[in-house]
């Protein structure tokens, strides 16, 4: 049976690569003025690693904090972590943050859940404190696929389309985008297939996989190289 919890998005892949952290933070603070005073809250941090690097860079006095349905057992040190889906959290939540990150994550909710958790998320910043909302670009996206996978990819993008609307109608935004340059060898890209890495992948059956495993190695080069883009709302 496919496995419905997304465990290995950041498990020793570019995405918790020091280049992509490190490239992805310096994004991050031009976006939100940061300092070792800050309280930030991540939401859906996965490993954690983001933050734990932030929290590095900015000599974070309080530790920042990472919520998550899923734990793992090499989460970052750096972080506090709270096991808790993220509207139960928020609804109980009483703490200002400067920064609520939410990267990659909104895309799991419904819609209903969404304007909730925007709602609450807005009430849980300082004066001064902002949401950055990170998701897949939408358009031009490149990221490796094969034919299943992309069908169902374009699928899921329409859908973030919707809800990027849907913000756009409730809150006022910036929009700009996070480019990073990936170089990965084929054979690691697949096992990152084999391990479902992205939530399309998710709900697919083995033998799926295995067509989809077959395309890529005759699709892609031994090496690949692409553009990871994504949109970034700043409320
Ligand atoms: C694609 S991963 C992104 C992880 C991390 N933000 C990053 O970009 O590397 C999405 C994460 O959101 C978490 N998640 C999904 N629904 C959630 C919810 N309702 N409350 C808290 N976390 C949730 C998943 O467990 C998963 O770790």
């Amino acid at each position: 049976m496919a496995s419905t919890v997304i465990k290995n998005w950041d498990n020793k892949t570019w995405l918790s690569s020091k280049d992509y952290i490190e490239s992805f933070n310096k994004f991050l603070t031009k976006k939100v003025k940061l300092n070792p005073k800050s309280k930030i809250l991540d939401i859906g941090c996965g490993r954690g690693k983001i933050i734990g690097n932030l929290s590095s860079q900015l000599m974070l006095k309080n530790k920042p904090l990472g919520i998550d349905l899923t734990h793992h057992q090499d989460k970052d040190k750096r972080i506090k972590f709270k096991r808790v889906d993220a509207l139960s959290f928020l609804l109980k939540n009483k703490k200002k943050f400067d920064l609520i990150l939410i990267k990659q994550t909104i895309h799991l909710l419904n819609f209903n859940k969404i304007k909730k958790l925007l709602n609450l998320s807005k009430k849980s910043l300082s004066q001064n404190g902002k949401i950055l909302i990170f998701s897949l670009d939408t358009d031009n996206n490149n990221i490796p696929t094969f034919k299943l996978m992309k069908t169902k990819l374009l699928k899921s993008l329409k859908r973030d389309k919707k809800i990027i609307k849907l913000i756009t109608k409730l809150y006022p935004y910036k929009k700009s985008r996070f480019i990073f340059r990936v170089k990965i060898l084929r054979e690691k890209y697949l096992q990152m297939i084999q391990k479902r890495y992205i939530s399309t992948l998710l709900p697919m059956t083995k033998s799926q996989i295995r067509k989809g495993i077959d395309e890529i190695k005759y699709r892609y080069k031994r090496n690949i190289k692409f553009r990871d883009k994504l949109i970034c709302l700043t409320l």
